[in-house]
């Protein structure tokens, strides 16, 4: 296993370039499942949950290549696919469930695991089944498996309601409506803008998709859909991620490649915490001005604060001159950062769903384990902050949501090594 070394207290200074936005790449690249053919991806990041998809559209019998430039996915789907998502694949990585959506509307069956809980909460996919059971499909529920079959092998275009907003509830729904026969009309979306960025992949399949970005869908389903040519938007979540390591003190990062308006919850944040933030030619700089301001944080479904820049925003505000209160609405149990960050000096006590960070004037170094992806992220930041050596365990979490990390900061001044645990 991997460990990340940081030798912390560096100021981080130049230029970094965004990578594909995994989470609009998984259900894109899954999309290719609505039609038999050749596609390909663009700017998909090499990540583990990116081959983790491969390994379950290959265990379907389609094949996933990475293409001349790596950063291309080329995926073949043959004229029938084994419409199963085995357990081994789902449990590694929840997001496997959209397939769900794409395999009923176009195989006519899908048997897809049950995900369960993960390290963040409970994580349930009831408004998955639901949106897919007004489509008219009939679901079972057998052996920890989700069996879902469309009557006479085709879905039909309903209107459905999703009760909260879901990323991957809406994103399976949506392709699913796609090869429906008539119209759908799907209200309370998700408003995520990698949820815009697959309307936009399938309208290029031939989809007609109205209201993508906003939380009411119009699909009108049509027979058949082409094979997939689409250019991935960036990783909010990853650029941001650099942006609040540039609002450390004495820090000056630009990010290049991401989209200032997939991040305005972020920057306004930034901004009351002290640090400058500019549009600039292809990307986005942040300056950390002396020390960050405390300031108050409640994660909500986009375009509010996303709770997967919770953990790495309490970073700053570790080393605030104040307390800032950090309430995470989305997810029941995403403060598993808390206590790694206590282990660095952070000074936080949780009460309920709110984080009470009270800043300190230094962290200090310490081997610490992270839990999920954004948690070992916030350890990173928190590590290059810190002064001392700081090893961050499990790297695991890390790379299923960030490429390579460490060739990424370390152009910045960061004094970062992978190493083996
Ligand atoms: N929920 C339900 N029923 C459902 C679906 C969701 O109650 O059927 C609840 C969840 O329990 C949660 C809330 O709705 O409380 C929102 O969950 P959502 O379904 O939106 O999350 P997701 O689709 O499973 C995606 C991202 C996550 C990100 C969330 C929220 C992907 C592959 N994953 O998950 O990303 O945190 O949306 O923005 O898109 C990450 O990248 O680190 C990550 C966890």
């Amino acid at each position: 296993m991997d460990k990340i070394v940081i030798e912390g207290g560096v100021p981080l200074r130049g230029t970094v370039q965004a990578s594909g936005a995994k989470n609009a790449a998984l259900p894109i690249v899954a999309a290719a499942l609505l039609a038999e053919g050749d596609h390909l991806v663009r700017n998909v990041p090499d990540l583990a949950d990116v081959r983790t998809m491969g390994r379950l559209l290959g265990h379907m019998g389609c094949t996933f290549e990475r293409s001349g430039d790596h950063h291309a996915a080329a995926v073949r789907v043959p004229a029938a696919v084994t419409p199963e998502a085995p357990y081994e694949l789902v449990k590694t990585m929840r997001a496997s469930v959209v397939v769900l959506g794409p395999l009923v509307a176009r195989w006519g069956r899908a048997r897809v695991s049950l995900p369960g809980g993960c390290a963040i909460g409970a994580r349930p996919i009831d408004q998955h089944l639901k949106g897919l059971s007004a489509l008219g499909a009939t679901i079972e529920l057998a052996h920890g498996y989700v069996t879902a079959t469309a009557p006479r092998g085709r879905l039909r275009g309903a209107v459905f309601t999703f009760d909260g907003q879901t990323v991957t509830g809406t994103e399976n729904i949506m392709m699913a409506a796609a090869l429906a026969e008539g119209r759908s009309v799907l209200r309370n979306c998700a408003r995520e803008p990698e949820v815009a960025d697959l309307a936009a992949a399938l309208v290029g399949m031939g989809a007609r998709i109205e209201g993508a970005g906003t939380d009411e869908l119009r699909i009108d389903g049509v027979e058949r859909l082409r094979p997939l040519d689409h250019h991935v938007i960036a990783d909010r979540i990853e650029a941001g991620t650099f942006l609040v390591a540039g609002a450390l003190p004495g820090c000056d990062v630009t990010v290049l490649g991401c989209e200032a308006r997939h991040l305005e919850a972020l920057v306004e944040k930034l901004r009351a915490a002290g640090a400058t933030v500019s549009e600039v030619a292809g990307g986005v700089r942040v300056v950390g001005d002396g020390r960050p301001r405390p300031v108050d944080v409640r994660t909500a479904p986009h375009p509010g604060f996303p709770t997967d820049m919770q953990a790495q925003m309490m970073v700053p505000l570790c080393l605030a001159d104040g307390s800032s209160r950090v309430t995470e609405t989305v997810f029941e149990n995403r403060f598993m950062h808390v206590q790694e960050l206590q282990r660095l000096g952070a000074d936080i006590g949780i009460d309920g769903k709110t984080a009470v960070v009270r800043g300190v004037a230094g962290l200090s170094g310490a081997p610490v384990m992270a839990s999920d992806l954004r948690a070992s992220a916030a350890l990173v930041l928190a590590g290059l902050a810190a002064q001392g050596t700081t090893e961050v365990l499990r790297v695991y979490h890390l790379d299923r949501g960030y490429e390579r990390i460490e060739a990424k900061l370390a152009p910045l001044g960061a004094r970062i090594r992978r190493a083996k645990e």
